[in-house]
C-alpha cells in the first residue's frame, strides 16, 4: 500500500513520480497531456452515462468548503457508474487527530481506486500521491492549485475563441490567495496568451511575475480589461485575510468588476469567475448576470472535464 517503506531517497523519487493518473498540478502537466484531456472531456456527456468507471470506488476527500468542485467530481464518477463516498474534516476521525496520510491509507484499505482531496495546506495531495499507489487528484491545496479548475477553465474559453494562443486575459482580484489563479497562469501561458494581473499590492505581489514568463502586472482594473478577450474575476478570500489591511471599500472602488469595465474590454469578451461569486463586491450583480458572464457555463462544463479526469486517472480513457 505504501509506496515509501521509510527511505527518504524514495519519498523524493515517489513525490517526483506519482501514479499514472494522478492530476497534482498544472505546473508539471504539458501542454499535450493538457490538449488530451480536454479532447477527451469533450467526448464526456453526463446526461448519456457510459459505464466507463462500474466497480470503481472513488473517495472524495474534503478538508476545506465546497460546493462546484465536490458536487461535480461525485456527478461525474456517479453518471460513468463509479461508486463514490465523501469524508469529510468534519464528522470524521481527522477530527480525533488521525494525520493526512493515516487517513490516506485507511481509504485505500477500504478499497478506494483513486482519491480527490482538497485541502487547505499546499502540497497535500503530492504527500499523499508519494505514499500511495492509487492516483491522487488535487482539488484545491492551499493557496498553491486547483488543476482541474484550471482545465474547466481553459474548456470553457475554447468553447468561445479558436484558440488560447495570441488571448489577451486579464486576472483581476485576489491573485496572492488564489489557487485558481496559479493553475491558470500556467496553463494559459503553456499555450502562448498575453496574461495582465491585476490588483493591489496585498493581493498581487510582484513577486507574481515570476510566475511564467511575460506576465504583466498593472494596478489599475481599467488598464487590466481595456481589450480583453476574457476578464478572469476572483474573489476575495475573506477566509484567508488575517492580519492584513485591506480596506474593502476602497478596494470596491478601485477593483469591483462593473459594467462600465466590462465595456472597456473586446465587444466579444468573456466574464469568467471560479466561484463562489460574492455579488457587490469583486463584481456587481449586473455583471454577475450580464450576457457575456459564463460564470454558470464554467460550472456546468466541470462535469464533463471531471469525467476526463477521472477516467484517465483510472485507465479508462477512451
Ligand atoms: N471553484 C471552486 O473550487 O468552487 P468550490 O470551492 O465551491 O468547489
Amino acid at each position: 500500500m505504501s509506496r515509501r517503506n521509510g527511505d527518504p531517497r524514495a519519498l523524493v523519487q515517489a513525490m517526483n513520480k506519482p501514479v499514472r493518473g494522478s492530476l497534482l498540478s498544472i505546473e508539471h502537466f504539458d501542454a499535450a497531456e493538457i490538449t488530451a484531456m480536454l479532447k477527451l472531456a469533450r467526448r464526456m456527456n453526463p446526461l448519456k452515462p457510459r459505464p466507463l468507471l462500474r466497480g470503481k470506488r472513488v473517495l472524495l476527500l474534503f478538508y476545506e468548503a465546497s460546493t462546484r468542485t465536490r458536487s461535480s467530481f461525485e456527478i461525474a464518477a456517479k453518471s460513468m457508474g463509479a461508486m463514490t463516498t465523501l469524508v469529510l474534516s468534519s464528522g470524521s476521525s481527522i477530527e480525533k487527530g488521525e494525520s493526512l496520510l493515516d487517513t490516506a491509507y485507511t481509504l485505500r484499505a477500504v478499497g478506494a481506486d483513486v482519491i480527490v482531496i482538497r485541502h487547505p495546506h499546499a502540497g497535500a495531495p503530492h504527500l499523499m500521491a508519494a505514499h500511495l499507489d492509487i492516483p491522487v487528484i488535487n482539488a484545491g491545496d492551499g493557496m498553491h492549485e486547483h488543476p482541474s479548475q484550471a482545465l474547466l477553465d481553459a474548456y470553457t474559453i475554447l468553447r468561445h475563441k479558436k484558440s488560447l494562443r495570441g488571448l489577451q486575459v486579464a486576472i483581476v482580484g485576489d491573485i496572492y490567495h488564489s489557487r485558481v489563479a496559479r493553475s491558470a497562469v500556467h496553463l494559459l501561458s503553456k499555450f502562448g496568451a498575453h496574461i495582465t494581473l491585476c490588483g493591489p499590492p496585498e493581493f498581487l505581489p510582484e513577486l507574481a511575475t515570476s510566475l511564467a514568463p511575460g506576465l504583466r502586472l498593472t494596478r489599475t482594473a481599467e488598464e487590466a480589461v481595456r481589450g480583453a478577450d476574457v476578464i478572469m474575476v476572483l474573489r476575495v478570500q475573506k477566509e484567508r485575510l488575517a492580519g492584513m489591511k485591506i480596506r474593502l471599500q476602497d478596494y470596491i472602488s478601485r477593483y469591483q468588476i462593473t459594467l462600465a469595465r466590462v465595456k472597456m474590454a473586446r465587444k466579444d469578451a468573456i466574464v469568467m469567475h471560479p466561484g463562489p461569486i460574492i455579488r457587490g463586491l469583486e463584481l456587481t450583480w449586473e455583471v454577475a448576470d450580464c450576457p457575456q458572464s459564463v460564470i454558470v457555463e464554467e460550472v456546468h462544463n466541470g462535469v464533463p472535464v471531471r469525467m476526463a479526469i477521472l477516467a484517465k486517472a483510472l485507465g479508462r480513457a477512451r
